[in-house]
Parts: structure tokens; sequence; C-alpha cells
């Protein structure tokens, strides 16, 4: 279609094959329709192409759009071209004038931020249905305790909650992250036009606010050349990428039997072509490397740019798919996980037996600070040669004595130690333990308690967020289309 002018002849099918964008560009179809809409009223508006014109355009347009049925070819390079081909074929002549005062180039963008957002707002809600699921198992675990780990050797107490509500923490501020960048890709590029906007009397606000967008890119040249409408996103899941692969990896560890923390519900686990006893976590390893991808994403989408002249490249094409993916690994994979949450069963014995093993050491230690006088240091030194005594003896936590305890402290500062046997007790119960962690954020129930409403609250706000720019957009698209029949007739 565009080969007739300055360069002549056939297109060299080898050729349309390597640089055509059109196996992506279907995901664009719907966008690239609305916003030849939103393009024409304005046009017509602005007198730029007479009211007869603009009505064919639309009818020709809406028929397209109600229809669906375009055929992608690679010779016509992209949706843009086939679209026009094919509004051609509908309406004819008139067809011709709606490329007046746009581009490709800022038509792209246009798509592509209108994509965007979509998928932000679509992955947003994948990852609210997480949180919404962590959220409720925490509520209902703020009493299961179980070892919280460092060195992924058992440290100290802490519980289930509180666990999950640390990568609940996580995952919100990907998803404020995601919002954050979401007000960046609101913003329409159209009338940027090739790169320095047009002699064309239009009006790009009004196109803005037919398509649901918060406002225009300032400038025209950063309209068509940037990219970080996509690579900001990107990053953020990027990011959300790795603390979903995390905890994959904790589940994983969580369901073997060395852990025998949690059992996955059997239709969300595989089993062996041989070994008849197993059941295996595939999702969940999937899962992890399948991440990764958002991060290599990310990677070569920065590679791409990072060497781009302004303004409009073709390789500006090569990220537009890979943008995708990442918004497709990690909303699927925010869902799984979310399923997997929500159907495994927790074993609350074992995490609790897996308190017992000197997890409350430094309880005891900062007992003997408080109520001995001890220096922190010298009551480290008295309890670990306590820990080690025992474990030489073959002693567990709940069979140590405070002659033993007496017995270290001599050892180390060359004085004994009295501590009644109810005192000494009374230290390494991880339950007595729990109930002492009340500062500000730490796994006591009451300080979980207090969490939780801060948590239900933060999710509340950005669901309502999220909700009230899904709804801006949803109903744009419904006005538009409503103006679109009102002047077809
Ligand atoms: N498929 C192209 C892309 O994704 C559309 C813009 C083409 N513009 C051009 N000057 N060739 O970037």
């Amino acid at each position: 279609m565009l080969r007739e002018g300055r360069l002549g002849g056939e297109v060299d099918p080898e050729f349309a094959r390597y640089t055509s964008s059109i196996a992506f560009d279907a995901h664009l179809l719907e966008y690239d329709l609305l916003g030849s809409m939103a393009h024409a009223i304005m046009l017509g508006r602005r007198g730029i192409a007479d009211e007869e014109d603009v009505r064919s355009i639309l009818r020709g347009l809406l028929e397209i759009y109600r229809k669906r049925d375009l055929k992608l070819e690679h010779e016509l390079e992209d949706v843009h071209l086939a679209v026009e081909k094919r509004l051609f074929q509908e309406i004819g002549g008139a067809a011709g004038k709606l490329h007046t005062a746009r581009s490709r180039n800022d038509q792209v963008a246009l798509d592509l931020r209108m994509l965007a957002r979509d998928r932000i707002i679509r992955v947003s809600k994948a990852l609210l249905h997480l949180l919404e699921v962590l959220l409720s198992l925490a509520e209902k675990n703020v009493r299961t305790l179980m070892p919280g780990y460092t060195h992924l050797q058992r440290a100290q107490p802490t519980t289930l909650a509180h666990h999950l509500l640390a990568h609940f923490w996580a995952l919100l501020r990907d998803l404020e992250r995601l919002q954050n960048a979401y007000a960046r890709v609101n913003l329409s590029p159209l009338g940027a036009c090739a790169l320095a906007g047009t002699g064309f009397e239009i009006d790009r606000r009004l196109v803005a606010e037919l398509l649901g967008f918060d406002g225009v890119v300032e400038n025209s040249q950063d309209a068509v050349a940037s990219r970080d409408f996509l690579l900001e996103p990107m990053a953020a899941l990027a990011l959300l990428a790795v603390n979903l692969s995390r905890i994959a990896e904790e589940l994983i560890l969580w369901s073997t039997t060395e852990f025998g923390f949690l059992e996955l519900s059997d239709e969300l686990s595989s089993t062996s072509s041989i070994m008849p006893q197993k059941k295996n976590p595939d999702a969940l390893e999937i899962m992890r490397a399948r991440c990764a991808r958002a991060m290599g994403n990310l990677t070569s989408g920065l590679a791409i740019m990072k060497a781009l002249p302004l303004a409009y490249n073709r390789d500006l094409q090569e990220l537009s798919p890979i943008a995708l993916d990442s918004f497709e690994v990690v909303e699927s994979s925010a869902s799984i996980l979310a399923r997997i949450l929500s159907t495994s069963g927790f074993n609350r014995e074992r995490m609790r037996s897996a308190c017992e093993d000197f997890l409350t050491a430094t309880e005891l230690a900062d007992y003997l600070v408080r109520e001995k006088g001890l220096t922190f240091r010298e009551a480290h030194r008295i309890v670990g040669r306590l820990v080690a005594s025992a474990l030489k003896a073959r002693v567990s936590v709940a069979e140590v004595t405070p002659e033993m305890l007496s017995r270290a402290a001599q050892e180390v500062t060359g004085s004994p130690l009295e501590l009644g046997e109810q005192e000494l007790r009374r230290c390494l119960s991880p339950e007595e333990s729990l109930l002492s962690r009340r500062s500000e954020g730490s796994p006591s129930p009451e300080a979980v308690e207090r969490s939780l409403q801060r948590a239900r609250q933060a999710l509340e706000e950005l669901s309502a967020l999220v909700e009230k720019r899904e709804r801006r957009v949803r109903e744009a698209f419904k006005s538009l289309l409503e103006e679109v029949e009102r002047l077809v007739g």
C-alpha cells in the first residue's frame, strides 16, 4: 500500500517476514481501532476532515471492530497498515483521509500505552487476589508457631501469620510500584505524528480524553521515541517476579519431607512416571524458573533502548513482545500461586515441634541481661556454652536444667548463676517468647493483629485505586463507541 510512491515494486517476502510485527500486533488490534475512532472524531470536530468522510471512516472502523476478522499478513508490515487496507475495502477512497495528522510512530506508541495500562490493571488484579489470600491465611494463623530462619537454619520462633505477612508487605510494594508507573503510562502520545507534530490544527487533549488518558505526553519527539512506559512496569514486574520466585522456593522447601510444613493439594501437584510414591511441586518449580524471564526481559529491553538516537527507530518494535511476555509471566504466576496457597494444608504440629530446637536461646540471654545485670555479650557466651553442652550430652531444650546453666556461667565468667526451674522453663518456651515480641512489626499476636489491620487497610485502598482506574478506561471506551454509533447513525 505504501510502496507505490518512493519504492516501486513488490516487497521481498523474506524481508517482509523478517521485519513484520504482525504476529505480535494481534494484541494491538482493538486499541488501534479505538485510537483511530478517536482520531477520526477529532479530525471531524476540528474541520480537518468533513463530516461525510468522518462518518464513513467511523462506519468502516466500527465494522472492522465488530467483525474482528481482520487478516494479519506479513506483507502488510503491521496492524496499522492492515486496518487501513481493510478500511479502503470497506469504504473506498475516504479511508485515505484517516492518516491525516498521524503517523504509525505515534499510533504504535498509543496502542502500546493502551496495552500497558490494561496489562498493569490485569496483573494488579491478580496480585490483589494473591495478597488477599496471604492476608486471610495470616488472619487464621496468628498463633501458629513456626521457626523463623536465617541462613536457612532455625533461628527464632515466629508465626505463620508473621511469615506470610512478610511476603504480603513485599508484594504490596510491588503493587504500589506498578500503580505508580501507571500514572506515567496513562498519557496520550497521539498528535506527535512522525516526530515533530503537525501543521494541522489538531486537538491532542480531546483524543486523550476520548480514550481515557489522564493527559498528553508533553514533547512530540519524546512521545514517539521513549519506551520507559514499558520499561518501568517491566522493572516493577522483574522485582515482583523475584518475590514470587522466593515464595515458590520456600513452598517447595516446605513441601519436602525434611520440612513437612506444607501439603500441596493433589490437583495442583504432579507425580513421577516411575516412582509411584512421588508428589511433586511442578508448578512452583516452573514459577521459580519462569520468573527469570521477567528479569531477562528487562535486561533485553534496557539493552534495546540504550543506544537509540531520537526519535523513532524500528528497533523499538523488538521491545513490545518482550514487554508483553513479562506481563504474562507475572500475571499467570501470581494467579496460580494464589490457588496453590489457598488449597494447601499447613502442618501446624510440625511447625510447632520445629521450634523445639533452642530457638529461644536469645530469649534466655535477654532475660539474663534484664534480671541478672549481665552484659549482652556475657549472656550470649553463657547461653552459647549451655547449648553446646546440651547438644554434646544429647539433652533436649525441654530437659535443660538450672544447674547446667549455672555450670556454663561458671565456665565462662568464673561465677555461678542462680535461676529457678520455673524461670528457666518460661525463658525457653516458644509460646512465652512469642508473647514477649511486642515491638512494632514483631510476631506477637498483639503486634500482628495491629499489623493485620494496617495490611487490610492498605489492601483496600489499593484495590479501590485499581478498580477506579479500570472503570475509567472501560467507561471511556463505552462512551467513545456510543459517540461513534451516534455519528454513524
Ligand atoms: N510495527 C512498528 C513498531 O512496532 C510500527 C511503527 C512503524 N513505524 C515506522 N516508521 N516504520 O514500532
